[in-house]
């Protein structure tokens, strides 16, 4: 197996794991007098990450106060407010249980007027790139192979940009909206190019319901039809498994 493979026994040691090597990212930028800027990500995958990030802020005294988040997407159009959108979703597992400043996150917005979105998308490239890029970015897998939002035939060059939703991501949201009728169709996600330009990242995938993508992702030949290949060629990846997810490699 290739040694950017980590196997772990189960989704809880992985995701303590992930917590304490981005804690450590922190500290370490903490030590230097500099922000941590953080790619963040939402869905089931990264939830017991974000519960252990806020067990180190309240037991072990982690501050956020130097961390700057981007997070990958927000589906659209919602409204920031929504019970499902992402900007909930962060307050809910992250960002209302830490001291991170409200000014240093950042969410696309799923609320723009159709003529707002491609200066929303470049100013959002803007802020990553005036920030110095992303020290770290956080992944889950789509069973279609997106990562973000980029689904089948997205390109290495793609930047963020408003995308339509493949069917499958749409079924996988059906129980959380209450029927594909109430699932968005689109969404904002940064692009493939900007989650490569990460100077370090982790893809987490747990249970066997993501073996079969995890496989063809990690030993599939690269191409846009399964964008998560793309990572292949980035310098810093590890894709971060527990044994269900691991069991086709
Ligand atoms: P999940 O979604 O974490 O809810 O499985 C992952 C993804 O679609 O990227």
């Amino acid at each position: 197996m290739r040694n950017n493979v980590k196997v772990y026994s189960n989704p809880d040691v992985g995701s303590l794991e992930v917590a304490n090597h981005i804690a450590s990212i922190i500290r370490d930028k903490q030590q230097k007098g500099e922000q941590a800027i953080l790619g963040l990500a939402t869905g089931r995958t990264p939830v017991d990450v974000y519960k252990e990030l806020v067990n180190m802020h309240k037991n072990e005294g982690l501050s956020f106060k130097n961390v700057v988040t981007f997070n990958l997407d927000e589906y659209f159009p919602i409204h920031a407010e929504h019970e499902l959108s992402y900007s909930t979703f962060m307050k809910i597992n992250l960002f209302d249980h830490v001291d991170i400043l409200p000014e240093n996150t950042h969410i696309p917005q799923g609320n723009l007027s159709f003529s707002e979105i491609e200066s929303f998308c470049n100013e959002y490239e803007q802020k990553i790139h005036q920030f110095g890029g992303l020290d770290f970015q956080l992944l889950g897998i789509g069973r279609t192979g997106h990562i973000g939002f980029n689904e089948p035939g997205s390109t290495t060059n793609c930047k963020t940009r408003l995308v339509t939703l493949n069917e499958i991501t749409r079924e996988d949201a059906i129980n959380d909206f209450n029927g594909l009728a109430n699932v968005p169709t689109q969404a904002i996600t940064m692009g493939v190019h900007t989650i490569m330009k990460a100077k370090e990242i982790m893809l987490l995938a747990w249970t066997d319901r993501k073996a079969e993508i995890i496989k063809k992702v990690i030993d599939g030949e690269v191409n846009a039809e399964i964008p998560g290949t793309f990572l292949q060629n980035h310098p810093n990846v590890t894709f971060v498994l527990d044994h269900g997810s691991s069991s086709a490699l």
